[in-house]
């Protein structure tokens, strides 16, 4: 990845190219039509005087301000502004220092995008990002610089996850990731432990063994721990789905849009990216990340419909459909959680289901849990980041689904409500543990990117998360 030099300031020094923020109904910048430019939010005006660029981005309505606004506002500058070949640029905040932080992640999400392979080196480095200024009042330079510094951290790490998860299946298999898990963490106060197919077959994970079984690339379990917190201190459990293909397995997928299922992994790189974050922002509490992670293939060894599994803390799961996959992965993880760290709450974040598509669509991701103040607390933290969610029911009656007549459970119910099943059929594994389920399989990745993001890998969870933690989990 690409070094960028982050400054925060109160003047441009040798960046001669500034992005500009407008609030709607403020007088037009000189030379400016109104039937050209009207302060609709991400929209994009370019002055141009002499050497220098202005982009004037608009904010929308001053009343609607939010910090989100602020960070996709910032997004569409730097990603207009790389498009007409600018590698320095300076984002003028003098009337926005409460948003700093919001602004400076907006610009550097936005300046990422996958290089993929092959393609003529001399074009890689346009579009680059270089240098980055933040322009604010003398007053505040002192403020904005820690908010300059957590945001630069937090945004290059999901970046990092990114970058990662847009890699193709034939390049990220589930030992690759437990590698690139462990060179991150190695520099990091994060401890890791990789379970290989051996480790996994001796303390009983049954779940991921049997989806990882089709693939000549073997699944694995990462864990990673960071004890920022008190050495008694319970912590909270974060466990992400981490299939790095799904082509469905012996109930095949489909082949339209196939591809795309290289990103079902984009809830272990969450959790990941959520780890790395919080050794680096040094969060003052104990967290584990577990990332179970598996090939999902068809082939003579791959498991199959009528299989019955028997998974980490012994419940056992008829599989009628080897395409409902991530549950049975994360079931064998969430026991794990529960078992061996009782912590006081589980997150789990998967590409669950299509189902939660068609309910929410990709803006926001489905939030499931019987915690109210977990749930408030995740929907304040949406708000704040714009990595939005919305509540869906989890209870207890969504379980008739899937009553199965020969194990605890069977792996997919009815398709009505079938985001709803499939939640219910994640929390069993967490028994009484506080448990919250993201599905993320709307947001996780973009195919049709919005003005202040590149498509593919989103990132999803990582800000939204930090945010809630940050803010303290009512735990
Ligand atoms: N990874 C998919 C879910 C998915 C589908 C994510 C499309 C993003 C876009 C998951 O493993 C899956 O295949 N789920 C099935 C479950 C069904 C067989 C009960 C689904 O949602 O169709
Ligand atoms: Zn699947
Ligand atoms: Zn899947």
């Amino acid at each position: 990845m690409p070094s960028l030099k982050l400054d925060v300031r109160v003047s441009t020094v040798g960046t001669p190219d500034l992005v500009t923020f407008f609030v709607k109904g403020s007088p037009l910048p000189p030379g400016v039509p109104a039937s050209e430019f009207d302060g609709a939010t991400c929209a994009t005006v370019l002055l141009r005087d002499k050497n220098q660029r202005t982009l004037v981005v608009g904010l929308g309505d001053k009343d609607k301000i939010e910090p989100d606004t602020l960070r996709r506002a910032a997004g569409a500058g730097i990603k207009h502004l790389l498009k007409l070949g600018s590698t320095e640029i300076a984002l003028d905040l003098t009337v926005y220092a409460d948003h700093v932080g919001p602004a400076i992640e907006g610009a550097i999400l936005a300046s990422y995008k996958f290089e993929g392979f092959g393609k003529d080196p001399a074009k890689k480095s346009r579009g680059t990002l270089a240098r980055l200024q933040v322009l604010v009042k003398e007053n505040e330079v002192t403020v904005a610089r820690v908010q300059a510094r957590d945001a630069e951290i937090v945004a290059n790490i999901s970046n990092a996850m990114r970058d990662i998860g847009n890699l193709p299946g034939n390049m990220l298999t589930p030992a690759i990731l437990a590698e690139k898990a462990q060179e991150l963490a190695k520099s990091r106060a994060l401890t890791v432990k990789i379970w290989n197919e051996r480790h996994l077959a001796r303390d009983g994970f049954g779940g991921i063994l049997a989806v990882g079984k089709g693939s000549t690339n073997p699944p694995r379990l990462i864990v990673l721990e960071y004890r920022g917190g008190g050495k008694r201190e319970t912590p909270i459990a974060l466990v992400g789905k981490a299939v790095t293909f799904d082509t469905g397995g012996i109930s095949i997928k489909p082949g339209a849009a196939m591809d795309e299922m290289k990103w079902d992994k984009m809830g272990g790189l969450a959790v990941l990216g959520i780890m790395l974050a919080a050794a680096d922002l040094k969060l003052p509490l104990n967290l584990i990340g577990l990332i179970p992670s598996a090939e999902n293939m068809p082939g003579p060894d791959a498991y199959r419909p009528g299989d019955i599994i028997t998974t980490r803390d012994g419940k056992t799961i008829e599989v009628l459909n080897t395409d409902a996959e991530g549950r049975i992965i994360l079931a064998d993880a969430i026991a794990h959680a529960r078992l061996t760290y009782k912590p006081s709450a589980i997150i789990e974040y998967s590409t669950l289901t299509g189902a939660v598509i068609m309910a929410l669509g990709h803006r926001r991701a489905g939030l499931f849990t019987s915690d109210n103040n977990l749930q408030a607390a995740f929907i304040t933290a949406g708000r704040s980041t714009g990595e939005l969610v919305w509540a869906l029911p989890v209870d207890e009656e969504y379980k008739e689904g899937i009553q199965s007549e020969v194990a605890t459970v069977k792996n997919i119910g009815p398709r009505e409500g079938s985001a709803c099943v499939s939640a219910s059929f994640v929390k069993t594994w967490a028994e009484e543990t506080p448990f919250v389920h993201f599905d993320i399989a709307g947001v996780a990745w973009t195919t049709k990117p919005p003005a202040h993001l590149e498509g593919g890998a989103t990132g999803f969870g990582i800000r939204l998360t930090l945010a809630a933690l940050r803010a303290g989990l009512p735990v």
